[in-house]
């Protein structure tokens, strides 16, 4: 039993390291480093990018909400200590975040790109920009209530 706990342990982190890590560097390497580009190329790049990132994403969102919704019951469920509770509801309005570029903002992307309508997608790539950081800063915190509480 404890060794289930443990994989999943393991499992949870490796599925936040890749969700973290993906959107540290798309925001401070990526982006930054498509500045001088035309929309012509940038957008279509950046949607060949995010098609694929966000494939990792949802992978990973299954992996966290597997692993973790495991050992919170291994750590009393509903009684467990309140950092756990926070972590997941964070967890979760990340999810619901991610949920709504993915579902919503991305395929105005998509067809802005295909419409050739470059201000529109420049709009949409800014929304997912701005959710993106919404994202980074709440995994930052989950990551720290999640370490942080330990002990409490
Ligand atoms: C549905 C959402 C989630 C649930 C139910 C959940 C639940 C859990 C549970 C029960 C543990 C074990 C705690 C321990 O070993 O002391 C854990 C560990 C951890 N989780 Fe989550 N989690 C969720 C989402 C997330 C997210 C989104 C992140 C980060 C962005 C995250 C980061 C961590 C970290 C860093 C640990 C290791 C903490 C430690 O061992 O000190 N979790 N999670």
């Amino acid at each position: 039993m404890t060794k289930a706990i443990e994989v999943a342990l393991f499992l949870h982190l490796l599925g936040v390291a890749v969700w973290i890590g993906g959107m540290v560097f798309a925001n401070f390497c990526l982006r930054p480093a498509l500045g001088d580009l035309t929309p012509q190329l940038r957008l279509p790049l950046l949607e060949g990018v995010f098609a694929r990132f966000f494939n990792w994403v949802a992978a990973s969102v299954l992996v966290i909400l597997l692993t973790g919704g495991f050992l919170l019951t291994q750590y009393g469920g509903a009684h467990a200590a309140w950092p756990l509770h926070a972590m997941a509801g964070l967890g979760i309005v990340m999810m619901l975040i991610f949920g709504h570029i993915r579902f919503a903002v991305f395929p105005r992307i998509r067809r802005a790109v295909q419409a050739q309508n470059w201000p529109d997608g420049a709009r949409a790539v800014g929304t997912v920009r701005r959710l993106v950081i919404i994202n980074l800063v709440l995994g930052v915190v989950t990551v720290g209530t999640a370490v942080l509480s330990r002990g409490l």
